[in-house]
């Protein structure tokens, strides 16, 4: 049909179902800002070939100017059928403004394909920013908790079993440096987000040759896509983009885990704020930590994002083919998830209360006998040794009906090996004391937990 922008060889209609099918309007219209833009530098490049005169240049600029108010305004009617993308719409739109004696001037040399992946980039580049606001922000709050917290200890675990006393704040770095990765890791790839593929017109490049630096530069890209071929088809930028989200996101649901174990009653060293929290609707007595579940859910969603469009791209030849606008859905949905994301794990970790009392209620005596046995290892006897020694006491303990190893006398340790001293109470049995000999680097010991803080505030200053 004739009315459709590509309509001038096709004599006979196309299936409505197929016209529904094949639009990408009801997304891609969230990429207006950015085709305006693009378009508006492609009519100063064409200018500046000498396709348009200034005339032609300013009137397209203007007319841009106006279909981008009636999107920002809300007023911009899409008609069903015709407006098969936000290229073919604003264009449309363009022409019936300005007239279509200009408008139909303003693709010369220019495809869809380029402009596509020209809007995409645009996009997501405005995209990452914000979510690298998000993402110091997250940092910021544990950072925050990790400063003011510093005193308090809780159980450290492996296999989710108590193993060794450590520092809240220990915990809360330790997800701080993955997250600060994550924000390296997303400044890394916004560079090659930030490239201009505009000026590689279907695949084969511009007829005009019109200057790709001239509209790398001002549409405030660090550089052009360096063949056109791969212009019109690198989306190695999503693909990038949704990794980096996956692996964000898992970092998101570890962290969610932990503190939904930490906010039961059987642990209760957190409790989360009612922001943050829902009720149940039969038992009125719930408290159900639903950001942190969906939070975690929420990181399976992306995941599958990132999976699919892999299996997209799988088999594709060469430069644009069609299956490339299923870039678009998981991509956008993808950067809402981990931008709300972000902006709630910052929400819950900045309001939940930590009970420091349950936390030390929680470390045990037996979590000081690897202590034990390092308290001998300083007297000269070798670990295995010792690691038996202190095994032994545990035992001993045990039958003695004891609450702790602690409980054992003087003697009853130098029956156990004559090593031991008068110290061995003080030495051994606090928690305290424990935590700060762990003083190796990236350890608990509180001057390392300062520094592991100090580490991630020169990534937020970077
Ligand atoms: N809506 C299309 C997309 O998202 C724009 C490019 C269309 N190009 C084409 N040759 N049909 O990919």
């Amino acid at each position: 049909s004739s009315t459709k922008l590509w309509g001038g060889r096709f004599t006979g209609a196309t299936d409505p179902l197929m016209t529904v099918y094949n639009e990408s309007i009801h997304y891609d219209r969230h990429m207006h800002t950015a085709d305006v833009r693009g378009s508006q530098a492609y009519a100063k490049a064409m200018h500046l070939r000498g396709i348009l005169t200034e005339h032609e240049r300013d009137e397209i600029i203007r007319g841009l100017d106006l279909v981008e108010a009636e999107w920002e305004a809300g007023t911009f009617k899409i008609i069903p059928g015709v407006d098969e993308d936000i290229h073919t719409a604003n264009e449309r739109r363009l022409g019936e403004i300005i007239g279509t004696h200009i408008a139909g001037k303003l693709h010369t040399g220019r495809s869809r394909n380029d402009q596509v992946a020209t809007d995409m980039r645009i996009w997501l580049r405005g995209k990452l920013e914000e979510i690298e606001g998000f993402l110091t922000d997250l940092l910021k709050a544990h950072v925050g908790r990790a400063e003011q917290d510093m005193h308090v200890l809780m159980p450290g675990y492996t296999h989710l079993q108590r193993a060794q006393p450590i520092r809240w704040s220990h915990w809360v770095m330790a997800h701080a440096l993955s997250f600060s990765s994550d924000l390296e890791r997303l400044r890394e790839l916004y560079k090659r987000v930030n490239k201009c593929p505009l000026g590689s017109g279907a695949l084969a490049g511009n007829p005009f040759e019109v200057d790709r630096e001239f509209l790398a530069k001002e549409l405030g890209f660090e550089g052009v896509v360096g063949n056109s071929l791969l212009g019109v088809s690198d989306r190695d930028f999503i693909v990038e983009t949704l990794q980096w989200a996956a692996l964000a996101m898992n970092h998101i649901s570890k962290w969610a885990e932990d503190l939904i174990i930490y906010s039961t009653a059987e642990f209760g060293f957190i409790s989360l704020a009612d922001a943050y929290s829902t009720g149940s609707s039969l038992m009125p007595q719930k408290k159900n930590p639903d950001s942190l579940e969906l939070l975690r859910g929420k990181s399976g969603r992306v995941f599958g994002q990132m999976a699919g469009f892999m299996y997209t791209l799988k088999g594709l030849p060469s430069t644009y083919n069609k299956d490339l606008q299923e870039d678009k859905e998981p991509l956008f949905d993808c950067v809402r998830t981990v931008a709300d994301s972000f902006q709630i794990a910052t929400g819950v970790l900045s309001t939940l209360k930590i009970n420091e009392q349950k936390m030390r209620e929680a470390l045990t005596m037996d979590m000081l006998a690897t202590d034990l046995a390092d308290y001998l290892v300083r007297k000269g006897v070798p670990f295995r040794q010792t690691h038996h020694i202190s095994g032994a006491a545990v035992r001993l303990a045990e039958e003695r009906g004891f609450s702790g190893i602690d409980k054992l006398t003087l003697e009853d340790y130098k029956g156990l090996c004559d090593v031991f001293e008068e110290d061995v109470h003080a030495e051994v049995f606090d928690f305290e004391k424990s935590v700060e000999k762990r003083a190796a680097i990236g350890g608990p010991a509180r001057h390392r937990v300062l520094e592991q803080i100090e580490k991630v505030k020169a990534v937020l200053g970077a």
